[in-house]
């Protein structure tokens, strides 16, 4: 039978969701994904540790430690066989009387995780590419937090779907600035150089981001964090895009332009070779 982490205790998936869970009525809370990847879970330390840092940024206390809570998440995947998969942890302030403002600041926050089994991509995804959308950015201005609050991505994401397309990148309306994709980072690679959003408040910094981030200096590659524009995306010689579990994607077109990424992934393909000796998942 599943089990699922509810505060600490490891307790059967069937549980009750009290109505007013500011999760559920505000999507006041935060959360995290972590890839399993034959047994390991794939840093796992740096996703809490990011989980932590978005409930500050909210004011919220988890009543654990980084330690503790990794220790519990680590239970969690053994009790329940989880070879290859997903992690989902969220938070959530915990449950008042309804009201916008939380007021007393002695609430109990609320704290589950569940485990996801799932296969990873198929190879041609990888050797392929995917076409992607391009779609106005309408979240609000601290993409930054991984927060439960999701209507835009998932608006974005189906209008991918929908199109037949993997996933939808963001521009900012100012209609020019790329920012990511409804749940990946987006680099793109012109000359030799790649580019990727700052991690500032309009984009979540992803683990995989950081990751990959590395692997270029450890490649000795050149690398712009840097704003560039819809066109300049169009104009660039490769794109991937990039998440948990997904690691790195290429990018093949964008719908409804005449363009195609296919014929020149070299220095994605060197990523993601790089990124797959991390994950020990070919
Ligand atoms: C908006 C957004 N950007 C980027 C990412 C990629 O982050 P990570 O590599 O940590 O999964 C995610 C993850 O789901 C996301 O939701």
């Amino acid at each position: 039978l599943e089990k699922i982490l509810l505060n600490g205790e490891l307790v059967n998936r069937k549980i009750a969701i009290d109505i007013e869970d500011r999760g559920y009525q505000f999507g006041d809370g935060v959360y995290e994904v972590i890839g399993v990847y034959n047994n390991i879970a794939f840093k796992l330390e740096e996703h809490l540790e990011r989980l932590f840092e978005s409930a500050e940024k909210i004011n919220m206390d988890i009543e654990l430690t980084i330690k503790q809570l990794k220790e519990k998440v680590l239970k969690l995947k053994k009790e329940n066989l989880l070879k290859d998969g997903l992690i989902y942890v969220q938070v959530t302030r915990g449950i008042t009387r309804r009201n916008h403002a939380y007021l007393d600041n002695k609430i109990k926050p609320n704290l589950i995780a569940y485990v996801l089994h799932q296969n990873r991509l198929p190879s041609e995804v990888y050797q392929n590419g995917v076409p992607v959308i391009l779609t106005k950015d309408i979240r609000w201005l601290r993409c930054d937090i991984k927060s439960l609050n999701l209507l835009p991505n998932v608006l974005a994401k189906q209008n991918a779907i929908e199109k037949g397309a993997f996933e939808a990148i963001l521009y900012r309306n100012d209609n020019i600035t790329i920012t990511e994709g409804s749940s990946t980072n987006v680099f793109v690679i012109k000359d030799k150089t790649i580019y990727t959003h700052p991690a500032n408040n309009y984009i979540l910094n992803g683990i995989t981001r950081q990751i990959i981030l590395d692997i270029c200096i450890k490649l000795n590659l050149k690398v712009q964090e840097i704003e560039f524009s819809k066109s300049f995306l169009l104009n660039a010689d490769e794109v991937f895009i990039s998440g948990t579990y997904i690691d790195i994607v290429p990018v093949s077109r964008v719908l409804g332009e005449d363009v195609e990424f296919t014929n020149q992934k070299s220095i994605t393909f060197k990523l993601m070779k790089e990124l797959n000796k991390l994950t020990m998942s070919i």
